[in-house]
């Protein structure tokens, strides 16, 4: 891990309140009652968990313990309890006049739109669990999912939650190998895809790379694939293995029970991209992450009965999981879920959808601010978005000209801006504004949530003073907390509780993120401190896409940076050394970056390769990432080049 040093600080001074007349009616409507609710947890926090536990969520059986931590880094959430995501989302709903109120609206590329009542959507699941049942998948199979942003997405994940089978969400913009991967490494029993899905105007096939991934027999756990038909494009079918979604769903029952889970049974695994590596599976079980992803989801939104919230993330990433399925669900809530994207011949789409489905809670990323920003005011000018009340951004740090623009040009200067500062890993939300109490400062994500003891920390674990760049770490559990790494629990404790370790001797849990602290102790998210990419808020590792590139027969040796980009956040520049009588022409470099692509997916292709006889190294023959970085960003090297063993490699990577 890279120290982190911070030689200009750059102060940001402006500050916004909160709407008085958003904290006249809010939860938490003041920083005294913040204050008071944080010294009321921070007093006992068991005793404010476990009491949340009971009163926001179901319980087949209540639990006798809030948390087992005697054996850390592997913590225990309301033990004894049994209860089921799915039920949450939907059954305790159906009792009273919220069962014809909109669960979910979905608006698709093409402008076909559906909606589901929680009384709808309740049916849809029960018939697609049952569906699962009919292939013989219950309690504990790994089910895939690879697909397009069409409301089977969300109700194959709920299938699954209900009878207890964990899914595995793949995003469906990965590649066909990476997807195979994902599916070895899971064990998974049976994939739920699609025939395909409507990007930028036109139908892109996805089954296809189903196809490729379990070819010649490289996945033998996958038993089953479920097809929903979205596009109509000609798609082969295996006899045996693949079945119509239309065909077995629509037959089934809509009555299936929920399963009883216990708490800390499976419900999901998620991959995300590490430093070093393939990519790791992280798990999140039943009710920690139920009442992580619904108390946040109140908090951060100030939520109420009349909202229709849309959050723009793909289901793919944990932000889809969290903010477009279980958070809203859960809380009874009215989601959006948009099958498209923002594309030259629609400029405007994202807040069409937002005029059109009177959205009132907006959540995006930094990225699709800036394009946004690029396009001009005009666009978003020409809509009526009037019923927006709070904006909110995840995924990278939002530089503030991005912030104010959000909040000018969207908000009108009426909706607070909510910069959520959270990963895969957390289930949810971890440090953020609260609507009706935190006043905002541009570019940051001000303050932890209740209940969350995070911190900037020295290598020692000490809490780093005023405007000090430090590590961001969490000193104790918190109920949506990862529980480990898929198949790998060592690999857990390695990558996030072997850092830094407490006074106390109690691991502290390490973000991999730098950060600072400002004299009102709000959090300034820096970025990784690992060889962690983001790319347009997508989490890329270094590694993952070397290994990409030294599967190309031309390569003999790649090392992958960041650099800063305006719109992405960081791009990506790959430096590399060819074998032997091969040399680096244009078109190698095209064919590489297209080679990224079929391994890994778009997102991975590197913006710049970069041709070298050799790499910076240490005499222990370490790639030296830091003499990279700044090559990649044009800067100067600096800082200490002794330990590099040849010193004219320096020269001739100088471009
Ligand atoms: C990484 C986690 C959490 C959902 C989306 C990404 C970066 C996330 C912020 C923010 C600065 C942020 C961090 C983090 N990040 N939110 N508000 N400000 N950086 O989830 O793919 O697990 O990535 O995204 O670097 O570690 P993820």
């Amino acid at each position: 891990m890279s120290q982190v040093t911070i030689e200009s600080v750059l102060q940001e001074e402006r500050v916004f309140e909160p709407p008085a007349e958003l904290a006249a009616g809010a939860r938490i409507g003041s920083m005294a009652a913040y204050r008071e609710l944080v010294e009321r947890i921070e007093a006992d926090p068991d005793a404010f968990w476990g009491e949340q536990a009971r009163e926001q969520l179901h319980w087949f059986e209540p639990f006798h313990t809030v948390l087992d931590w005697s054996n850390p880094p592997f913590a225990r959430w309301f033990e004894g309890g049994t209860t089921n995501l799915a039920y949450n989302c939907l059954d305790r709903h159906l009792d009273g006049p919220r069962a014809e109120k909109t669960a979910l609206i979905w608006e698709g590329e093409p402008g076909d739109s559906r909606h589901f009542t929680y009384r709808d959507l309740h049916g849809e699941v029960c018939r697609a669990a049952n569906a699962l049942k009919a292939l013989g998948i219950g309690k504990g199979d790994l089910v895939a999912l690879y697909m397009p942003m069409v409301p089977e997405a969300a109700i194959a994940m709920l299938a699954c939650a209900r009878i207890g089978a964990p899914h595995s969400v793949v995003f469906g913009g990965f590649s066909a190998e990476a997807l195979r991967d994902r599916l070895i490494d899971g064990g998974v029993k049976a994939v739920i895809t699609a025939d395909g899905g409507f990007r930028k105007d036109k139908p892109v096939a996805l089954k296809p790379a189903v196809d490729r991934a379990l070819a010649d027999g490289a996945c033998p756990t996958v038993e089953h694939v479920l097809v929903v038909r979205r596009t109509e494009q000609p798609t082969a079918m295996e006899p045996g293995r693949d079945r119509w979604w239309h065909e077995l769903v629509e037959v089934q029952s809509a009555d299936c029970p929920a399963e009883p889970m216990a708490s800390e049974d499976r419900l999901f695994v998620l991959y995300t991209s590490g430093s070093t590596g393939k990519p790791k599976g992280v798990v999140h079980t039943t009710a920690g992450y139920n009442l992580w992803a619904h108390l946040t989801f109140q908090w951060i939104f100030d939520l109420r009965d009349d909202d229709v919230h849309w959050c723009t993330a793909d289901v793919g990433w944990i932000t889809g999981h969290s903010y477009i399925v279980y958070g809203p669900l859960s809380n009874g809530a009215t989601t959006v879920m948009y099958e498209g994207a923002p594309r030259p011949s629609k400029p405007g789409a994202f807040w069409e959808v937002i005029e059109k489905h009177k959205v009132t809670l907006f959540y995006t990323a930094p990225t699709a601010i800036r394009a946004f920003m690029k396009s001009g005011r005009e666009v978003p000018d020409h809509y009526d978005m009037s019923t927006l009340r709070i904006l909110g951004t995840v995924g990278e740090p939002i530089n503030p000209e991005a912030w104010m623009w959000y909040r000018e040009v969207i908000g009108h200067g009426r909706c607070p801006i909510i910069d959520t500062w959270w990963q895969t890993e957390t289930g949810g939300v971890m440090i953020s504004p609260l609507p009706g109490a935190t006043p905002t400062k541009p570019g940051s994500a001000t303050l932890p949530l209740p209940g969350i003891a995070a911190d900037v920390v020295d290598n020692e674990g000490h809490s780093v003073g005023v405007d000090e760049g430090g590590y961001l770490a969490v000193r104790r559990p918190w109920p949506g907390m990862m529980r480990t790494v898929h198949g790998d629990p060592e690999r857990f404790r390695r990558s996030y509780w072997e850092h830094i370790t407490g006074d106390d001797g109690r691991p502290l849990y390490f973000a991999g993120d730098g950060a600072r602290r400002d004299a009102d102790g709000y959090y300034w998210v820096m970025g990784r401190v690992d060889d962690v990419i983001s790319v347009s808020g997508h989490r890329l590792g270094s590694m993952e896409i070397e290994s990409a590139l030294v599967s190309h027969p031309a390569v003999a040796e790649a090392a992958v940076v960041g650099r800063p980009d305006d719109l992405k956040g960081e791009g990506i520049v790959a430096f590399v050394t060819l074998q032997a009588g091969v040399d680096g022409s244009e078109a190698l470099g095209v064919e590489l970056r297209r080679h990224v692509g079929t391994e890994i997916g778009p997102i991975a292709r590197p913006d710049e390769i970069r041709f070298s006889d050799a790499l910076p190294k240490t005499r222990s023959g370490k790639i030296m990432r830091r003499i990279l970085r700044a090559l990649a960003a044009g800067e100067e090297v600096s800082g200490d080049t002794s330990t590099l063993e040849d010193r004219s490699v320096l020269d001739a990577l100088r471009v």
